[in-house]
């Protein structure tokens, strides 16, 4: 065995929303070895790398990835094709040395990831180990799920501008008992929703939260505190659950007048900041992505500052991106952030980013995108980088569940060396 590489091939497949997304394979001595899908965002980050759809309209309305599937069988194959399959890193810059340009214009980000992520797995097969433990033969952290149980925004059908209230079963022996903390509540949240809206207000957002008329922020946080009581549990700082926030803000911000409009009231920022912290004396507030716009660094500084007890983490404000999580760790914005591989557009780069957090005392939170496949990757890269805290939805759609049952598989192969990140997902111990 040579572990050269020798081909790859690629398609268009479907991703939860029927759009066409690009899956990648990779050959290593004439055998398929690796194979990886491609995640793809709605609410997505103006700074995010590109994502290169054939704009054909008689084909999905334009939205078709033969290009960028013919970019992997073509200029991306000729690259690969005779390389070491397990110099990731190298591959990787190869690809975007390949590309040329900052954000994967020409080649596509999403052909670039593709052959990236196939290449990680086609390693690991090779080497004979998961994939968690090929990137990482100390990874032995299960992280906290982020549990988006009631959805808005760009997400979902309905009124409710913040995207995804989320409880986080910090208090759990281990991811397993979390994700029966999980669905526990979820049944007592379905029956409150029910008694009070009727039962189409059960039905789900593209990540599995429930889709109700609930409006602001107030209502949403009630019904969860009751859910979470009904089931038995008990929130707060060192108990069962704390709860979290993607405000998703940037969709609700007016660029035009710097306002943020909230169930028809506007707020300037400081004012924003002030309900936050109103919501955080309430509330056990573990957790709140990108509160404020993805341009404003300054207003996550103070953000940061406001809710000492809360973790800030930014998503479109970094989008995976060292260059912006340079800037925000130099001023103290935020002090997590989120990592989503497509963002960037090659391993390496991610985790390139997901280093430089940690070595600024950031925390890493891995997340789904809203348009995801059956591919459970990110759970093997959470396990990898010892994140202590995934957002994956939650567990009640297959494109969802997958991921959490790849970290069910990993917590028993791990066995007693596996440790849940509990209260400590930001700083996993
Ligand atoms: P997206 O949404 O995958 O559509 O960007 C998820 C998020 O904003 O975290
Ligand atoms: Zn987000």
């Amino acid at each position: 065995m040579s572990g050269k590489i020798t081909d790859l091939k690629a398609r268009e497949i479907l991703d939860c929303r029927g759009w066409p997304t690009v899956q990648a394979d990779v050959y290593v001595d004439n055998q398929l070895l690796g194979r990886a899908d491609v995640p793809q965002g709605r609410s997505t980050g103006t700074h995010e790398a590109y994502v290169l759809t054939d704009g054909d309209p008689n084909r999905y309305r334009g939205l078709g990835v033969r290009k960028a599937v013919q970019n992997i069988e073509g200029p991306i194959r000729d690259v690969l094709v005779g390389r070491d399959v397990t110099e990731q890193r190298a591959i990787d810059f190869a690809l975007i040395d390949l590309d040329g340009t900052p954000n994967k214009r020409n080649l596509g980000a999403n052909a670039i990831l593709g052959a990236s992520l196939a290449v990680a797995r086609a390693g690991a097969a090779s080497a004979g180990v998961p994939l968690y433990r090929y990137l990482n033969p100390f990874a032995h952290v299960l992280p906290v799920p982020l549990m988006n149980f009631l959805n808005g925004g760009k997400l979902t059908a309905n009124e409710l501008e913040i995207q995804e209230f989320i409880i986080m079963p910090v208090g759990a022996e281990n991811y397993d008992h979390a994700m029966q903390m999980t669905t526990e509540i979820n049944e007592h949240l379905r029956e409150l929703v029910i008694a009070r809206y009727g039962i189409l207000a059960t039905n789900t957002g593209d990540e599995g939260g429930f889709a109700t008329p609930m409006k602001g922020i107030w209502e949403p946080f009630e019904f969860l505190q009751k859910a979470v009581e009904k089931a038995g549990y008990k929130a707060g700082f060192g108990e069962d659950v704390v709860y979290g926030l993607d405000c998703a803000s940037s969709h609700w911000h007016d660029k035009a007048t710097g306002l943020y409009m909230l169930d028809g009231v506007s707020y300037e920022r400081d004012a924003l900041i002030e309900l936050y912290k109103e919501v955080a004396s309430k509330y056990p507030l573990g957790s709140v992505e990108d509160p404020l716009d993805e341009e404003d660094f300054d207003g996550f500084v103070a953000v940061t500052k406001a809710l000492p007890q809360t973790q800030i983490v930014g998503d479109d404000l970094f989008v995976t991106n060292v260059e912006r999580l340079r800037v925000g760790v130099a001023r103290g914005a935020a002090n997590a952030m989120l990592f989503k591989v497509n963002q960037i557009g090659s391993l390496s780069q991610a985790f390139d980013s997901a280093e430089y957090a940690y070595r600024h005392g950031y925390g890493v939170q891995v997340s789904e995108r809203s348009g995801e496949t059956e591919d459970p990757l990110i759970s093997d890269l959470v396990v990898a980088l010892n994140g202590g805290q995934i957002k994956t939805g939650m567990p009640i759609r297959s494109e969802r569940t997958s991921k959490h049952n790849r970290l069910l598989q990993i917590e028993g192969e791990l066995g007693s060396v596996a440790t849940y990140a509990g209260h400590h997902f930001r700083r996993p111990r």
